[in-house]
């Protein structure tokens, strides 16, 4: 009858309805993050351009991607262990979730062994980003927190989505301490009137302005982190862009580092492995909680329930990285991206722009003074067919700088000045 078959049609309207109505509420932490993430809203601009100039050939100085081809001593190692894995004796499967013990011995030794740290205090991951975000993880959504501003922006967006700030204020985040470092300060916050916080994320040679900190600068904030009880995250991804002797290579040359930071480092800007991915981080046995519990053992908590281990090909590239051979190479590159940046450097200069970084650091920044940053990013993508990182990106500090990266190959780094100084050489 029509009256069965309406009700027939209710029920299955009902189900229906049912099935795209989900009774899970959003984590409101997520609500409160702006826009997308920094990187992948420039790919979208830069999309966008394209489409609308098809035929530009557009160059990106924008994320701090490496662009030089693997050496091949290091490509060679892990091509041996990709064939290795096709014979029984070659074949491994699950490792050690901390990574390998002689990648571990070999990173200790050859960027620790003069400050101090063990080789079971290294954790192999696949990348510093990554272990940012687990990091958090450990400290739950409590903490206060401290950033540079401008920094990296994973320190912030992942502290927002633990839940440790209120919402943004149309400046910044509440909750949120922004230590501004500008040129003014040299780049190194004024720590005497920074307020306390549970977690400091401190990042040398700084992305994005490229300055490094020198020992008598560590020094202080080491101190004031011990005076405080504070956490030091200390991410090291540049150190070895470090030309200034006066700048540590790691945190870990400061003496009493040992008891409040964690550092983090990767293998991404040194060898080329943005794509292939490996990193690591270091726990000092010595840095304790406010109950006196190892920082460490939660740490390898963290690792060994939600990390499965680097990849084994990986980590034989890793371990190749750090043999005299491989060495030799990834210093090679990293001369290169540091020429590239002298490049750069030179070339604002030259045009009368104040600019930054670039010395110690794969990074340049440079002042626009009185212009929002996503302007000059759209200005410069406009008129050069180049991608940049507007300096706001990286923090309210950064308002007014936009960062020119120095990944790329030589060709792209002559082109992209020659545009540059077409389109603003005039300028003074
Ligand atoms: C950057 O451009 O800041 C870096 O590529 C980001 C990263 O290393 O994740």
């Amino acid at each position: 009858s029509s009256t069965r078959s309406r009700r027939m049609t209710a029920v299955v309207q009902a189900v229906a309805q049912r099935a795209g109505t989900i009774d899970v509420q959003r984590n409101e932490n997520f609500g409160k993050l702006r826009a997308g993430y920094l990187f992948p809203e420039i790919a979208r601009r830069r999309k966008a351009h394209q489409e609308k100039n098809p035929d530009a050939k557009i160059i990106s100085l924008g994320i701090g991607d490496t662009t030089e081809p693997l050496p091949k001593y290091i490509a060679d190692a892990m091509a041996k262990a990709a064939a290795g894995l096709a014979t029984r004796e070659g074949y491994s499967g699950y490792g050690a979730e901390q990574g390998q013990g002689a990648l571990r011995e070999a990173v200790a030794s050859t960027f620790y062994g003069h400050a101090g740290r063990a080789a079971d205090e290294i954790f192999i991951s696949d990348g510093s980003k990554c272990d940012i975000a687990r990091i958090q993880m450990m400290f739950g959504s409590k903490p206060t927190v401290a950033v540079q501003d401008p920094s990296y922006p994973v320190y912030v967006d992942t502290s927002v989505m633990m839940g440790m700030t209120g919402d943004h204020n149309g400046t910044g985040f509440d909750g949120i301490e922004y230590m501004v470092c500008n040129p003014d300060n040299h780049f190194f916050p004024d720590l005497s009137k920074a307020k306390r916080t549970d977690i400091i994320f401190f990042c040398s040679p700084n992305n994005p302005t490229g300055a490094a900190a020198t020992r008598a600068q560590l020094t202080e904030l080491v101190n004031f982190a011990r005076k405080n009880g504070s956490i030091l995250v200390y991410d090291a991804a540049y150190a070895l862009y470090i030309s200034n002797p006066d700048c540590p290579k790691t945190i870990y040359e400061i003496p009493g580092a040992d008891e409040v930071a964690i550092e983090t480092c990767s293998f991404s800007k040194y060898a080329g492995f943005t794509g292939v991915r490996l990193g690591w981080t270091v726990v000092p046995k010595a840095l304790k909680y406010a109950n006196g519990e190892p920082v460490h053992a939660d740490w390898n908590r963290v690792m060994t329930t939600c990390f499965n281990g680097a990849s084994n090909i990986v980590q034989a590239g890793g371990l190749a990285c750090l043999q005299p051979e491989g060495l030799k190479e990834m210093n090679a590159m990293i001369k290169f991206y540091k020429e590239n940046a002298q490049i750069l450097k030179t070339t604002f200069t030259e045009m009368g722009f104040s600019v930054y970084g670039g010395d110690d650091a794969p990074y340049i920044w440079v002042g626009f003074p009185g212009k929002p940053s996503w302007d000059v990013f759209a200005e410069i993508l406009e008129r050069c067919n180049i991608v940049t990182t507007p300096g706001s990106g990286f923090g309210p500090a950064g308002e007014g700088f936009v960062r020119a990266s120095a990944f790329g190959s030589r060709e792209n780094i002559l082109e992209a000045v020659r545009r540059f100084k077409e389109a603003y050489g005039k300028r003074n």
